[in-house]
C-alpha cells in the first residue's frame, strides 16, 4: 500500500492510498457528516463482528460509537475513516482513558466485504502517529482472546505489545513511545541489488537515502552476497524470482522489515514472500512498490529517488501489475 501524500498533522485532511488488491481510497479525519456512512458500516457488519468489536456491551452500542468518531476532534480524542467514495469502510478511535492522562483507549471496525484488504492496517498506522502527536504514550484495547485477526494486526504494526488475559478476554496495550520501528525508522538499512550502472534502481535508492540525511548504517549488498546480521530495514531491488529467496536470507539474518521495490511477481512468488515475512515476523510493504513516501521513511521512496522517465515507466509498471490482479480476480 503506498500513500501519496505526506505523514498526517495532528488533524488529519486526508490522504489518497491503495488497498492491497489496488482499490483507492482516502482516508481522513471523521467529520459530523460522516455519522450516518459509520451506522450503516455498522448496521452491515455481521453479529459475530459486532461482536468482537463492541464485545456485547449494551443497547445503541453502535450508536453511540457513531456519535463518538463523529464528534469534534480535539488531542486525546480523535477518529479516522476510511472512504471509498461515501462509503465507510473503516473507522477507528481513540479516547483518552481519563483526562490529562497518557493511556488512550483504541477502537477499530472494517466493513463486512473489505477485510484483508489493508484497511485496518492503513487506520492503525496513520492513527498511531496522531496518537503519538497528542502525547499518549499507550493505546489500550479490550478484545475477545478469540479475536485472531485483531491481534495480528496489533503485532503486524511492529510496536511493543503486551497482553494480559482474563477469562475470555484479553487487555492489550501497545506502547507508543518507545522508538523502535524498523520500517519508518530503521537504524540501519541494506539496500539489495544487482545494479552496476550508476542509473539503476538499486543505485539511486542509496544515493538517495544518503542525501536524506540518513545517519545509521547503511550497505549495499548483491543478490547473493552476505547480509549484516539483525539490519532494521532491507530494501529488495532485485528480479521478481529473487524476491523469495532474498526475503528468507533476510528472515534468516534476522533483518526486521522489507520493502520490497521488485515487481512482476507470479501469484506464487508473491504468496511465498508474504509466508516467508510471516514466518520470520518481518515487515512487508510491497511487492511490486514504489517504497514509503518520504514522510515515513526518508530516501526510500523510489518516487523520489528514480530519474523522470523511469519514474514513469515505474508507474505505469505498477499500473498495469494492479489491473492484472483485478482482472485475475474478475
Ligand atoms: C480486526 C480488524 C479491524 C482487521 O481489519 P482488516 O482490514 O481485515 O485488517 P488488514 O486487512 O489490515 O490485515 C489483515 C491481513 O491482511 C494483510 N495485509 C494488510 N495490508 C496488506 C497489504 N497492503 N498487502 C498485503 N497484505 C496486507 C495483513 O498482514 C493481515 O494478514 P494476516 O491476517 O494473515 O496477518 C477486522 O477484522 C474487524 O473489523 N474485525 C471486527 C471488529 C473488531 O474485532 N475490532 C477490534 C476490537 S476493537
Amino acid at each position: 500500500m503506498t500513500t501519496t501524500a505526506a505523514w498526517p498533522t495532528a488533524h488529519m485532511d486526508g490522504a489518497h492510498a491503495l488497498l492491497a488488491d489496488g482499490t483507492p481510497v482516502r482516508i481522513r479525519s471523521a467529520r459530523a457528516a460522516d455519522r450516518e456512512a459509520v451506522l450503516r458500516m455498522y448496521r452491515e457488519m455481521s453479529p459475530e463482528h459486532l461482536r468482537m468489536r463492541f464485545l456485547g456491551a449494551g443497547n445503541r452500542v453502535t450508536e453511540r460509537s457513531a456519535e463518538r468518531i463523529c464528534a469534534d476532534d480535539r488531542p486525546g480524542d480523535r477518529a479516522l475513516v476510511v472512504l471509498r467514495g461515501e462509503q465507510v469502510l473503516g473507522a477507528a478511535e481513540f479516547h483518552r482513558n481519563e483526562p490529562g492522562g497518557d493511556t488512550a483507549d483504541v477502537g477499530i471496525a472494517v466493513a463486512g466485504d473489505w477485510h484483508r484488504r489493508g484497511v485496518g492496517t492503513l487506520l492503525m498506522e496513520h492513527l498511531v502517529p496522531l496518537a503519538r502527536r497528542d502525547g499518549v504514550r499507550a493505546l489500550t484495547a479490550d478484545a475477545l482472546a478469540a479475536n485472531g485477526p485483531l491481534f495480528r494486526l496489533v503485532a503486524d504494526l511492529g510496536l511493543r505489545t503486551t497482553i494480559r488475559c482474563a477469562d475470555a478476554e484479553m487487555h492489550c496495550t501497545i506502547e507508543l513511545s518507545a522508538v523502535d520501528e524498523p520500517l519508518p525508522r530503521p537504524r540501519s538499512v541494506v539496500v539489495i541489488g544487482t545494479g552496476r550502472r550508476p542509473d539503476s534502481a538499486d543505485r539511486a535508492i542509496l544515493r538517495r537515502i544518503r542525501e536524506h540525511g540518513f545517519t545509521g548504517e547503511l550497505y549495499a549488498v548483491g543478490k547473493r552476497d552476505p547480509l549484516p546480521a539483525g539490519a532494521d530495514l532491507a530494501v529488495l531491488v532485485i528480479a521478481a524470482h529473487a524476491v523469495p529467496e532474498a526475503a528468507e536470507r533476510c528472515g534468516k539474518q534476522g533483518i526486521r522489515a522489507l520493502i520490497a521495490v521488485s515487481s512482476r511477481l507470479t501469484d506464487a512468488q508473491g504468496v511465498a514472500l508474504q509466508e516467508i515475512c510471516r514466518g520470520y515476523g518481518m515487515r512487508l510493504v510491497g511487492p511490486n512498490c514504489l517504497g514509503l513516501s518520504p514522510g515515513t521513511a526518508r530516501g526510500t521512496s523510489l518516487l523520489d529517488a528514480l530519474p523522470a522517465a523511469y519514474r514513469r515507466l515505474q508507474l505505469c509498471l505498477a499500473g498495469r501489475h494492479l489491473r492484472r490482479q483485478q482482472r485475475q480476480r474478475q
